[in-house]
């Protein structure tokens, strides 16, 4: 059988990604193929896309870019008990995510709630599991935290949402960076928003005056120093975002991670947000045709919230 995929050749802009009619990829042992439902755009997709994290000048094999994946699965491979065909599930594929039909290692998948929608569903695997992970290398994981200050930047992003509603969750303070059009949504979130950019130590020691204990950098646009400067010490603040300001700073880089932490928090956060304790960033629907468009709108910003193919 053959279905419709993204795919890229070659290193570039947006215009390398071609539509293509490919034989359906074949789970290996310990794997499913998935019935895409809905596959979410993430920055990482497009930096790979424009080759500038790879060692070589293209792909060693056509690449399907994408992680984020909700769909049905509708073949199982060798050794695979835990889920049928039929399940409903959500995470991340191996074999990429834009496409009719994608392959996932199945300790990467976990079932999908009925009470989200598959666009949602989509939106959340690498955002959530990042944000947790994130906040458990600060000293913020499971516990109270009550009394401790955290910083996110980025507030209003898809891992910046969940790091954020986690920590107040877990009874902290938090404030949180945003453009003045989201600063709303990061105090729905229960943080107290300052506007990005220049003289953001001073905003933030105004509405802090007790001082800020960590930071969390999501947003990569260049705020590191400043948090550093807000905690008093590069090793209470973690980005995801800023690998160069990392190394110059002596600040921890996160990335990566562990399938079975990451099938532990989606379990943690997906009923809380099946019953809207906590809420989800925006979706916006893009057909899997346009795919470029939708990369590229995310990298300079066009759109807000978690851009979702449709295939
Ligand atoms: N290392 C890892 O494991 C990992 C995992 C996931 C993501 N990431 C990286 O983390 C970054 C964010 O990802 P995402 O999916 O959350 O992106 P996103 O959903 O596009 O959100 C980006 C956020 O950055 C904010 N922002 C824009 N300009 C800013 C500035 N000058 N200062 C502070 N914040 C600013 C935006 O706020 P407004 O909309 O209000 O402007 C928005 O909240 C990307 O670089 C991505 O590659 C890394």
């Amino acid at each position: 059988m053959t279905s419709r995929a993204v795919q890229y050749r070659r290193f570039g802009g947006p215009e390398v990604l071609e539509v293509v009619e490919r034989e359906d990829p074949v789970p290996g042992e310990g794997q499913v193929r998935l019935a895409v439902r809905a596959a979410a755009v993430n920055p990482l997709d497009w930096k790979l896309r424009t080759g500038a994290m790879a060692g070589t000048d293209a792909p060693p094999e056509p690449k399907v870019p994408g992680y984020d994946v909700a769909g049905v699965v509708d073949a199982v491979g060798a050794g695979v008990t835990e889920l049928a065909v039929g399940d409903e599930v959500l995470g991340k594929t191996t074999s990429g995510s834009y496409a009719e039909k994608a392959v996932a290692n199945t300790n990467a998948l976990v079932r999908k709630p009925e009470a989200i929608s598959w666009e949602v569903a989509a939106s959340l695997s690498v955002g959530v599991t990042t944000a947790y992970r994130a906040l458990a290398q600060l000293g913020l994981g499971e516990g109270d935290h009550t009394g401790t200050t955290l910083i996110v930047d980025g507030a209003s992003g898809s891992v910046g949402v969940y790091a954020v509603q986690l920590a107040v969750a877990r009874g902290a303070t938090v404030i949180g960076t945003a453009s003045a059009t989201h600063q709303d949504d990061v105090r729905a979130l229960g943080a107290t928003p300052v506007v990005y950019g220049e003289g953001l130590v001073e905003r933030v020691r105004e509405v802090a005056p007790q001082g800020v204990d960590l930071a969390f950098e999501t947003a990569g646009k260049g705020a590191l120093r400043d948090l550093v400067t807000l905690v008093g010490s590069p090793d209470k603040a973690i980005t995801i975002a800023d690998y160069t300001g990392a190394q110059e700073l002596g600040v921890v880089f996160t990335s990566g991670g562990d399938p079975d932490d990451e099938r532990r928090w989606l379990a943690d956060a997906l009923p809380r947000i099946a019953d809207g304790r906590f809420r989800t960033t925006a979706v916006v629907t893009y057909p899997l045709a346009e795919a470029g468009k939708a990369q590229d709108d995310n990298q300079h910003g066009r759109v807000s919230g978690k851009l979702v193919l449709l295939p």
